[in-house]
């Protein structure tokens, strides 16, 4: 039985940061964030009482009423998050008592910006396996919370939003999720981390004078490593399902950086106009950017049954993968 997407949602907080707000506070300039990354202005969540489990129980909140379902009908809630409320318990838990979907499980996924295309996969296999009938898969990131807003080379990068999917069982085997190429590479741990707050260097005093509770990143050395593993992951999921660029109807890729999307459908050889973009207006929100840019297609009617859709992703891990959906 093959996975389904039946219903997507977004959020993103009102609050705008654009590059010259920016400006004002780093040395830094419209022109250098537009032109290395495509970022015009990410949002931000203001409000010190809200953090990544409001904006995914908001997401959840919009899919149960678009699908015209109850919160009790849900069997599993998986949050894909980089930024959770806390170490524990999840936020996928903080969700649930939100909605208050009583009959569900719920867990976390940490794949950093992969971490939807993570969770999307592991969900799909619950429905696959028969067990589960009504799976949230939720991508959520408050990333201004780890931020170092005196640290250019990263705080520009960044911002907040979350949004989600339903997954159900298909009618039959051609619609929905149906490949998945996932890796992983833990000797690209120490570029892009955040060291601070965990078993290893719990918080004191001088793991905040060190910083070490903000994500730090080696930002050249990831590009390096994502322009590769992005479209290689692509190129392969292509291969795989012998699909040509002309059957693809959209890119749905990872925003991190517009160059490395740009690359990356370069290497399809796919058209940017089937490419999902929304750095510009959202910056990097990790494991939040694949599922908004579906939300975002989704709501502008652009997915029809039989649409064929690439997803890829690259982040903190390593961690990338490639996913094939026929949209059902
Ligand atoms: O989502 C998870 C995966 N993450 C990624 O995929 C991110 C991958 N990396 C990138 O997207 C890019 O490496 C960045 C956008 C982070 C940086 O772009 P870059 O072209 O690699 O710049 P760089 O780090 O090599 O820096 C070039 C120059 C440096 O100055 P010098 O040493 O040449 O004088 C930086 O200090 O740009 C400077 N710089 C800035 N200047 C103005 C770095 N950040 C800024 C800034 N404003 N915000």
């Amino acid at each position: 039985m093959k996975a389904v997407i039946t219903s997507t949602a977004k959020y993103l907080p009102e609050n705008i940061l654009n590059n010259h707000d920016l400006e004002k506070i780093l040395d830094t300039s419209d022109e250098w964030i537009r032109t290395r990354t495509g970022i015009r202005e990410r949002r931000i969540l203001k409000d010190p009482e809200k953090a990544t489990s409001y904006m995914c129980s908001e997401v959840a909140r919009k899919i149960l009423e678009q699908r015209g379902i109850s919160a009790e009908d849900i069997d599993l809630i998986i949050v894909a998050t980089m930024s959770p409320d806390m170490l524990f318990p999840s936020t996928a838990c903080l969700v649930q008592r939100d909605i208050q979907a009583m009959n569900a499980w719920a867990f976390d996924l940490s794949g950093a910006c992969s971490g939807f295309l993570y969770a999307l996969n592991a969900g799909a296999q619950f429905i696959a396996a028969g067990t589960h009938k009504k799976v949230l898969v939720i991508g959520g990131e408050k990333m201004s919370a780890v931020m170092d807003y005196t640290d250019r080379s990263t705080c520009v990068l960044f911002g907040d939003g979350a949004a989600g999917v339903l997954l159900e069982p298909g009618a039959d085997e051609n619609h929905g999720l149906l490949d998945a190429r996932l890796y992983s590479d833990g000797r690209g741990c120490d570029n892009l981390s955040m060291p601070g707050g965990g078993s290893l260097h719990p918080t004191t005093h001088e793991t905040v004078d060190r910083k070490l509770h903000y994500l730090q990143q080696d930002g050249k050395q990831v590009f390096k490593s994502a322009v590769v593993a992005m479209a290689d992951v692509a190129v392969e999921i292509m291969n795989r399902n012998n699909l040509a660029a002309k059957d693809i109807d959209f890119l749905i890729p990872h925003q991190a950086n517009h160059r490395i999307i740009q690359a990356t459908a370069e290497r399809m050889g796919i058209d940017l106009e089937k490419v999902a973009i929304n750095i510009d207006r959202y910056g990097n929100t990790s494991a939040a950017t694949i599922p908004i840019c579906i939300a975002e297609l989704d709501e502008q009617g652009k997915l029809q049954t039989g649409s064929n859709l690439i997803l890829v992703s690259f982040g903190a891990g390593y961690t990338w993968g490639g996913i094939y959906l026929n949209w059902q």
